[in-house]
């Protein structure tokens, strides 16, 4: 695949940042939910969160209340968590396991794991009512190497192929096996920044020095390449220095690398955006995966799943700690720069600024952005007018 540096030799410095609104109204944020969290393909999730039947997870995301669950023939399924009598939520733990059915608190409606409807206690003399009639609502869901993805598009048009979403990224990624790996821990965050601006601080390391010093001491901030940036994803590498094996915050991580990567594989990082909610990680040894969640303009929820081998799980005394530990501090420090970049975008003196020549990606993601969301001018007076 063409490959092209992270450094442009010519730019522009018309090329800038996007006025406030992008990252401030309400009303380019409800566009936004329906034109790209309600059109594209959302990652929630990895697969082991739900390891057995009846084993389930919720979410609140793009406005819709999500229940993916095990069913009792081991297929995976996505419903809104809503109930069919009068629209009570169903299940309102984070994650739990139900045995064999779910259950509505209100009027005891009562489910199968594949949605059907049981039980409906004094419907039977509702002239017309069957309970074939009134399944959950089934939301598609495609699992590609264990990463869980839903589509809340309108039902009454196509789900979009899930194989075009991917768009060859299931191939680059092909050597890691990512559905062999397990999950050795979870982290979620709290931001008070807007989704884009989180994706945008993944795509440069301009800022490494300043907020990773962990980080730069392994990985050059100024190396590797970015991919062309492709309809639904953008992609970047860069490389380990000399002698490191991963990033890690110990001196001689003792992890191997996993089982068939080839040699630049494993002398790199990747960082990886699968638009608009995954972000994904692959180092040598290990994946981290990132679900954001845009809750509102100035607040995003993101949740880390950190993967690695069975075999090295298996090894006594193992510990992940230290890649736990090394991108929790990461985490941290971007989440800061994060809030911190909102909080001066959404005051009164922010001007939209030029974009450093290793900023390509990040012009990219806005246009991206603009052509499927449209301009904010489009939303008329009062947004975008303060350039
Ligand atoms: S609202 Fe669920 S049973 Fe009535
Ligand atoms: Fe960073």
């Amino acid at each position: 695949m063409p490959r092209y540096t992270n450094e442009r030799a010519e730019t522009d410095v018309s090329i800038s940042t996007l006025p406030a609104g992008y990252y401030t109204s309400a009303d380019y944020f409800a566009r936004e939910t329906d034109r790209l969290f309600r059109r594209l393909w959302l990652f929630v999730g990895r697969d082991d969160d739900v390891p057995s039947p009846g084993h389930f997870v919720t979410k609140r995301i793009a406005g819709a209340e999500v229940l993916v669950i095990r069913d009792e023939a081991g297929t995976l399924r996505a419903f809104h968590n809503v109930c069919r009598h009068r629209g009570t939520l169903l299940c309102t733990e984070a994650a739990g396991q139900v045995r064999g059915f779910v259950q509505c608190a209100y009027h005891s409606w009562t489910y199968r794991l594949d949605g059907a409807l049981h039980r409906a206690p004094h419907m039977d003399k509702v002239t017309g009512f069957r309970v074939e009639d009134w399944p959950l609502v089934s939301i598609p869901l495609e699992v590609w190497a264990g990463n869980v993805f839903i589509h809340l598009g309108d039902p009454s048009e196509p789900t979009p192929s899930f194989r075009d979403y991917l768009d060859g990224v299931d191939t680059t990624f092909h050597n890691w096996r990512m559905g062999e790996l397990r999950t050795v821990a979870i982290r979620t965050y709290h931001l008070r920044a807007n989704w884009k601006l989180v994706i945008a601080n993944y795509h440069e390391c301009l800022h490494c020095a300043n907020a990773h010093p962990q980080l730069v001491k392994l990985s050059h901030p100024l190396s590797g390449d970015n991919e062309p940036p492709h309809p639904t994803w953008l992609g970047a590498s860069m490389d380990l220095m000399p002698g490191c094996v991963t990033l890690s915050t110990l001196a001689e991580p003792t992890r191997a690398s996993l089982p068939g990567l080839d040699a630049e594989q494993r002398r790199r990082v990747y960082y990886y955006a699968m638009l608009p909610t995954m972000l994904l990680n692959p180092h040598p040894d290990y994946v981290v995966t990132f679900a954001l969640n845009p809750i509102a303009p100035d607040r995003t929820d993101i949740t880390c799943h950190w993967l690695m081998h069975p075999d090295e799980i298996a090894r006594p005394g193992f510990d992940p700690g230290d890649a736990v530990e090394f991108w929790d501090v990461t985490n941290r420090q971007d989440w800061a720069l994060s809030d911190q970049a909102q909080a001066g975008i959404a005051s009164l003196g922010y001007r939209p600024g030029p974009y450093s020549n290793r900023e390509e990606m990040l012009a990219a993601f806005d246009r991206w952005v603009i052509a499927r969301v449209g301009p904010l001018q489009e939303l008329g007076a009062g947004f975008g007018t303060r350039e």
